[in-house]
């Protein structure tokens, strides 16, 4: 077996001992003598599986118990249709910052129910920056503030929760979950697709405060509505178990690892070093304002773009696959997520020092 050093954006790597162990419960978990595959969502091996994962989410992100934790199905698109046909609650105001692509989505969606106040944009910064907090426009009349924590396209992050006084913030965390000590409590929802930091894609965690579920938009679909999900203990349907059970080996993992504050603290480094080797080269280069930099997503371009697919080449050649930047912004994009090893950032490291010195 030879597994190469995955730099996708998401899917994205997830760590071998949860794919192996995956593996081992293929067939029979735990002398069930089936796959979890196979199983009854309302039988007893099934809701272990699901508590399993949400206490150790739970405990991971110090989930205040006011909070419920929704394991929720069309990833976190259709999230951006069920915060505000949840929050709106009557009102017809939400205020967005849109800090690049997934934002920019994130508010198209919006604007089919509500009037939506951009109270940030860094848009006439080619998205290369996160906007100053003080230069926002914050509607207190509004229903919610929605942001992105971290733009996995661009590769500019939130460092903190903006504070926005007393309006209820909403955010989506798809690619920087799990990555970062959060304060939960700060947040009205917060809502990650599951492809990059939770193992499988289609599956969304949700994270919502209790008051503010129950007043669904009148007319939606069943399917859109937090309260139903909550009460069925997200199996208002049947749910994805196996994505479910994948995310929660994922989080006995993370919790081997010493839990977010010990990845958080590998995830510096990760990301220091990986801009450091950029930066001190004339080869390289990372057009991100510094201090909006993402430890997730590190984007990087070429001196000469004509060498690009001969980097990419000699970079399979490596075993550091998926480094394409997004077709929208091009160069290069390494994602380094928590399952990401020191050892695949080193590899990519002294890949490019010897690209440069051999090609350049
Ligand atoms: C920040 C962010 N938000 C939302 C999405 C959309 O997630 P999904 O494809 O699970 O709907 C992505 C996907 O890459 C993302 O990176």
């Amino acid at each position: 077996m030879s597994r190469v050093f995955n730099f996708s954006a998401g899917p994205a790597t997830v760590p071998l001992p949860v794919l192996e162990k995956a593996q081992r419960e293929m067939l029979d978990w735990q002398g069930s003598g089936m796959s979890v595959m196979e199983m009854s969502h309302r039988g007893k091996d099934f809701i272990s599986i699901a508590e399993k994962a949400e206490s150790d989410v739970r405990e991971l992100m110090n989930v205040p118990a006011n909070y419920k934790v929704l394991f929720l199905q069309g990833g976190a698109t259709t999230q951006f249709s069920m915060v505000p046909m949840n929050l709106l609650n009557g009102n017809n105001k939400a205020c967005y910052v849109n800090t690049g692509a997934w934002s920019k989505k994130a508010i198209k969606e919006a604007k089919i129910h509500c009037d939506v106040t951009l109270s940030a944009s860094s848009e006439d910064d080619n998205f290369m920056s996160i906007p100053a907090l003080d230069s926002w426009n914050i509607d207190q009349d509004a229903a919610y503030l929605h942001y992105t924590s971290n733009e996995t396209i661009g590769g500019v992050e939130f460092q903190d929760a903006p504070d926005v006084g007393g309006l209820d913030l909403v955010v989506d965390m798809s690619s920087n979950i799990l990555s970062r000590e959060i304060d939960v409590s700060k947040f009205a929802v917060i809502y990650a697709g599951g492809q990059k930091n939770m193992g499988p894609s289609g599956i969304a965690l949700t994270i919502v405060r209790e008051d503010l579920i129950g007043n669904v938009q009148a007319g939606s679909p069943s399917m859109m509505d937090y309260k139903n999900h909550a009460d069925a203990g997200s199996m208002f349907n049947t749910p994805a178990t196996y994505s479910w059970y994948l995310m929660g080996l994922v989080f006995e993992w993370l919790k081997e690892q010493g839990g977010v504050a010990a990845i958080e603290a590998r995830n510096i480094r990760k990301a220091e070093k990986l801009y450091a080797a950029i930066d001190s080269s004339s080869f390289y280069a990372n057009p991100v304002e510094v201090a909006s930099r993402s430890r997730m997503n590190v984007t990087f371009t070429l001196a000469n773009a004509d060498l690009d697919s001969l980097f990419l080449s000699e970079a399979k050649a490596a075993g550091l696959e998926t480094l394409k930047g997004h077709r929208s912004v091009g160069g290069m994009r390494a994602s380094i997520y928590n399952a990401m090893s020191e050892e695949g950032v080193d590899a990519l490291i002294s890949m490019m020092a010897e690209f440069e010195r051999t090609k350049a």
